[in-house]
C-alpha cells in the first residue's frame, strides 16, 4: 500500500519519518517528482533501484537543502560557489569531487569518485530535507524507461505498491528534469540539458561551457570502463582458485560476501564497498553467481562491465 500523504504539516513529518526508517517516498520538487531515499542508506537506495525495475546501477543526484550541506559531500570550487550562488535553490545538479567523510552510500554515486548535488527550490522539497534533516538521493518517480512524474497520480500510476507514500504537492512547475554540469572536469561540462538554460549557466560563468558528447545524459553508469577494479574479475565462481579473493553470495562464503542470506537488497547495498575492497587486495576477484531476477539484474549488469575485457 502507497499512503498518498497531504502538503501540511503532518504530510511532511510522516515523509520524515518514513525516509528516517529507509523507506521511499515520492516527493514533488520544481522540476519533477523524485523517488526520495536516504542517501547514506545502502538498503534504502537499493530498494530505489528495485521499485523502478532500473536494470543498471547509475548514479544517483542527491537532494540537499542548501549549499552548505553541498559541500559537506563535495568538494567545492570557485565555479561551484559562482553557480551556487547564481542558481541554487533551483533547477541545477552540480558534479563535484567526492568529499571526503561524505558518508553516503557507494551505490548513490554507483562507485564513482564524485557525485551529483542539487538544492531543490520547492517549498514542499526544502521541507521534507530540513525535516528529514539529511541527504536524500532522488531520481524521477517513474519506473526505469517510462517519462518523468510530474503529478502524484503520473508517480502512482507507475509505482503504487513499490513504494511506501507520495507526498502530493500538486504539479511540478518547471516539468523538465534539472539541467547537470560536470565541474570535476577540467572545463564546465553540460552533462544533461534540462530546466536551466545553458545560456544563463554561460552568462553566470562568463565563458562557454563544453557539451558532453550524446544527445541526452552521459550515464557514467553505462559505460563498460565506468567502474573496473584494477584486478581481473570471474564471474560464476562456485570457489576461489589459489591465487583469487572470492566475492561471495549465499552460502558460498567468500573473503567477503554480498549476502550471506541470500538478500538481494543487501547485496545490491554492499557491492560497490566490497568489489573496492577486495580490489584494494590486489589479487584476481572470483565472484559467486548471483540470481539474476530483481536487484540481481543490475548487480549483475554491474559484475559484467568489471569482468569485461579491457
Ligand atoms: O530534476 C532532477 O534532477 C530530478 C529531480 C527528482 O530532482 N532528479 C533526477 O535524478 O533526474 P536522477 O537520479 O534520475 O539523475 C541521475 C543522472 C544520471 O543519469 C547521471 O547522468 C547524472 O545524474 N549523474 C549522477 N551522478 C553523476 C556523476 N557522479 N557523474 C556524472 N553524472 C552523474
Ligand atoms: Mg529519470
Amino acid at each position: 500500500m502507497t499512503e498518498i500523504l497531504r502538503p501540511d504539516m503532518a504530510g511532511i513529518d510522516r515523509a520524515a519519518t518514513l525516509l528516517r526508517s529507509g523507506g521511499l517516498v515520492a516527493i514533488p520538487t520544481e522540476t519533477v517528482y523524485g523517488l526520495a531515499a536516504d542517501a547514506c542508506n545502502g538498503a534504502a537506495v537499493a530498494r530505489i533501484y528495485a521499485a523502478k525495475g532500473r536494470p543498471s546501477f547509475n548514479p544517483l543526484i542527491v537532494h540537499v537543502a542548501d549549499a552548505d550541506d553541498a559541500r559537506r559531500y563535495g568538494v567545492w570550487s570557485d565555479l561551484a560557489e559562482i553557480l551556487a550562488t547564481a542558481f541554487w535553490p533551483g533547477p541545477l545538479t552540480l558534479v563535484l569531487p567526492l568529499a571526503p567523510d561524505h558518508g553516503l552510500s557507494s551505490l548513490v554515486t554507483a562507485g564513482l569518485d564524485s557525485v551529483a548535488l542539487r538544492v531543490p527550490a520547492l517549498d514542499m522539497a526544502q521541507q521534507v530535507l530540513r525535516a528529514f534533516g539529511g541527504p536524500v538521493a532522488a531520481p524521477s518517480a517513474n519506473p526505469s524507461g517510462r517519462i518523468s512524474a510530474t503529478t502524484a497520480q503520473h508517480v502512482l500510476d507507475g509505482l503504487s505498491g513499490r513504494i511506501d507514500a507520495v507526498l502530493d504537492g500538486g504539479p511540478c512547475p518547471v516539468g523538465l528534469e534539472s539541467t547537470i554540469i560536470g565541474l570535476n572536469h577540467p572545463r564546465p561540462t553540460l552533462l544533461r540539458a534540462g530546466g536551466l538554460p545553458v545560456e544563463a549557466i554561460e552568462a553566470a560563468l562568463g565563458e562557454t561551457i563544453d557539451v558532453a558528447n550524446g544527445a541526452e545524459i552521459i550515464a557514467p553508469g553505462q559505460l563498460a570502463s565506468h567502474y573496473a577494479p584494477n584486478a581481473r574479475v570471474r564471474l560464476n565462481a562456485l570457489s576461489a582458485e589459489p591465487d583469487e579473493v572470492l566475492l561471495g553470495f549465499g552460502p558460498i562464503e567468500g573473503d567477503l560476501n554480498l549476502s550471506p542470506s541470500g538478500d538481494l537488497i543487501e547485496a545490491a547495498a554492499q557491492l560497490f564497498d566490497h568489489l573496492h575492497a577486495l580490489d584494494a587486495m590486489n589479487k584476481p576477484i572470483a565472484v559467486a553467481p548471483v540470481p539474476d531476477h530483481g536487484l540481481g539484474r543490475a548487480i549483475n549488469d554491474r559484475l559484467r562491465r568489471a569482468a569485461a575485457p579491457r
